[in-house]
């Protein structure tokens, strides 16, 4: 059995991603990381150490795992503003990757990285792991089954408790590393609203304001990768909060519309100062609506005949989370890159559709910093459009 060597670049954080693929059984070994904090790496190794009883080596320079492991494939987990570099490097070097959402911080980005993975014919594949979450694909199943009919709009509410925890303590407050929170965080919804639609947005509009945390207590050191991002739930009320970054330019909170190309209107809101978190998402067709309660471990409700006001469904289907990671979904995810190591051509998470929520992510951001304006979201070229990138042909 040929043994199949993955690293990651950014050990800890996302990283723990990595881990979920070593199985020295299967022959599939998670031999080295890389990461440019000391502590993470020496993190990443007695996490491996007690868990696996395995001793991975460790790199402060990413470029030097790349050169030196003889990956056949790399998770790339750093913070965003790095995706890109980092994982046109391991392309270049006909390294497979996977690549944790947003692709990219900005379109043209996305679009280099895609066509290094296309010139090198070497296997990419996206971090969007909220197309393997049972409540998302439950609503996908329903839809494509025709139970509402044909889609016609989409809404999703998105809650966000620990806004303040995560995304305004370090880098993801800095809008030149991560362009904005429709970009950074709402790249998953926009690319799930896009997965359940059957089509990409062509036009996008955006208003969103930071309303909140723009004149709370900041630090003075933009010492990032030491900060406590932890989510703590006596974080209340946002207003008493402190120890914010040193620059905050980025919105807490958005609400988003999009065109797609096959008719469906869509809209996308987020909050980050909400007392609680869920994503809420309904979708209309022609013959019924759809609507989520909780996430992983709630409900989905079905609305098949006219009536007045009902929260229950003319049907219920229960759900229950599986462990690992987001529901069950990063033990799905971290899989499927393994299986397409292993020669399958079969995902979920494209780097097109990626692409697209990164594009439609930053006009809209482009879009609210400028009155609301419309904007066109660009193509991709046809060769990459039609590329199968979980194959290296
Ligand atoms: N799909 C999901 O559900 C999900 C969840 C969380 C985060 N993410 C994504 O994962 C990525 C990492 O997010 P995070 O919250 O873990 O970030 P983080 O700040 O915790 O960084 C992750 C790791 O990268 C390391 N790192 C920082 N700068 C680096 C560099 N220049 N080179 C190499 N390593 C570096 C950090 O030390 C850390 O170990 C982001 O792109 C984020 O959007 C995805």
């Amino acid at each position: 059995m040929k043994k199949i060597r993955i690293g990651v670049i950014g050990a800890c954080g996302r990283g723990s991603l990595a881990r979920f693929c070593h199985n020295i059984e299967d022959g599939i070994e998670l031999v080295a990381g890389a990461d440019i904090y000391e502590d993470k790496l020496a993190r990443f190794v007695s996490e491996m150490k007690e868990k696996f009883d395995y001793e991975p080596a460790v790199y402060l320079d990413y470029k030097g795992m790349i050169q030196k492991e003889n990956l056949d494939g790399v998770f790339v987990t750093s913070p965003d503003w790095c995706h890109e570099e980092q994982a046109c490097y391991a392309l270049n070097n006909k390294v497979a990757v996977y690549l944790e959402k947003p692709i990219a911080i900005t379109t043209e980005g996305a679009d280099r990285i895609l066509q290094a993975a296309y010139e090198n014919k070497t296997k990419l594949m996206l971090g969007h792991n909220m197309r393997y979450m049972n409540f998302t694909r439950k609503m996908k199943k329903i839809i494509d089954s025709g139970e509402i009919g044909e889609v016609k709009a989409i809404w999703c509410r998105h809650f966000i408790n620990y806004g303040g925890d995560a995304y305004f303590r370090d880098w993801h407050a800095d809008r030149s590393k991560s362009t904005g929170l429709l970009l950074q965080k709402g790249a998953h919804d926009i690319d799930v609203i896009h997965w359940l639609a059957g089509a990409f947005s062509e036009r996008v509009t955006a208003f969103g304001s930071l309303s909140v945390y723009g004149d709370l207590p900041r630090r003075d050191t933009d010492d990032d990768g030491k900060v406590d991002v932890s989510f703590n739930n006596d974080h209340w009320p946002p207003l008493e909060q402190k120890d914010f970054n040193p620059i905050i330019d980025i919105e807490d909170q958005n609400m988003m519309l999009m065109q797609l190309s096959n008719g469906v209107q869509a809209s996308y809101m987020q909050c980050h100062f909400s007392p609680d978190a869920c994503r809420n998402y309904t979708i209309i067709g022609t013959k019924g609506r759809i609507e989520n309660y909780g996430e992983n471990d709630g409900q989905i409700q079905v609305w098949k005949t006219r009536k007045g006001f009902d929260m229950t469904g003319d049907e219920t289907y229960d759900l229950t989370a599986e462990g690992g990671g987001h529901g069950g979904s990063d033990t799905l995810i971290a899989k499927n890159f393994v299986e397409i190591l292993k020669g399958s051509t079969s995902t979920d998470s494209t780097p097109q559709a990626a692409r697209y929520s990164v594009a439609a992510g930053c006009l809209a951001t482009e879009s609210l910093r400028h009155g609301g304006t419309p904007f066109e979201v660009p193509k991709l070229p046809t060769e990459l459009e039609n590329h199968c990138f979980a194959d290296n042909k």
